[in-house]
């Protein structure tokens, strides 16, 4: 399963990439917010200096709606550099972009996927990723992980090369139950990568060790 970083800050980005073990990128209108990031030459800028510190995909999210205005936003935003991946939200007009993305070789990810169905005509389209948010549907009483579940099931009967990128991933179980299911990808904040460190057997155990290694001559 591919580790990716959900989120739009560079410090935390630069610290995932460090431990080695991270595989890409996504952010969304609200983190990049979040991390003050405005105007139009800036928020291109940002993207590219994200694309500058990890080595895969970056997901940049258009903010238009209408077919026209994703399909120019989508275009700057992939000529940006190679990593970028257009996200692009699940609405009608949203499907036909990511057709047309799909048909001109440019890579998508089909956001705020919330059932089923939804993620059935992302692959259909031809989406690169899928990002059912777990997180969001657990919020409201809802099974995120039985999604991602029914997703896997969906396109391993079809042989659909979409890939399942769990988003909205809050901690470290999200992780571990989605590799579990045989999501391609995980994507979720830097608490719930490093959260898998932990274990208190592990603590404990390096500090028997590194006492009784006082005891040899070494
Ligand atoms: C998906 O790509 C979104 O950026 C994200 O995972 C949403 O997560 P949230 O529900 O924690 O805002």
């Amino acid at each position: 399963m591919k580790f990716f970083i959900d989120t739009a800050n560079l410090d935390q980005i630069k610290e995932a990439q460090a431990l080695g073990v991270l595989d890409g990128v996504t952010t969304n209108p609200s983190l990049m917010a979040k991390e003050g990031v405005n105007g139009k030459e800036n928020i291109l800028n940002h993207y590219c200096n994200i694309c500058e510190v990890v080595e895969g995909d970056v997901s940049a999210e258009v903010i238009g709606t209408t077919f026209d205005e994703m399909i120019k936003e989508g275009e700057e935003l992939a000529a940006l550099h190679s990593q970028i991946v257009v996200k692009i939200p699940m609405i009608k007009n949203g499907i036909k972009a990511i057709k047309y993305f799909t048909d001109k070789g440019i890579k998508t990810n089909c956001t705020l996927v919330f059932s089923c169905g939804q993620a059935l005509l992302a692959a259909k389209a031809g989406a690169s990723y899928v990002s059912p948010f777990i997180g969001r549907l657990d919020d409201v009483s809802t099974d995120g992980l039985l999604l991602i579940n029914e997703i896997r099931s969906v396109y391993d009967n079809y042989g659909f090369q979409t890939q399942i990128l769990a988003a909205s991933v809050r901690h470290t179980m999200h992780v571990v139950n989605c590799a579990k299911i045989g999501a391609d990808v995980m994507t979720g904040p830097l608490s719930a990568i490093e959260g898998l460190l932990k274990h208190p057997l592990t603590d404990s155990g390096l500090k028997k060790f590194l006492e009784d290694a006082q005891l040899m001559q070494v």
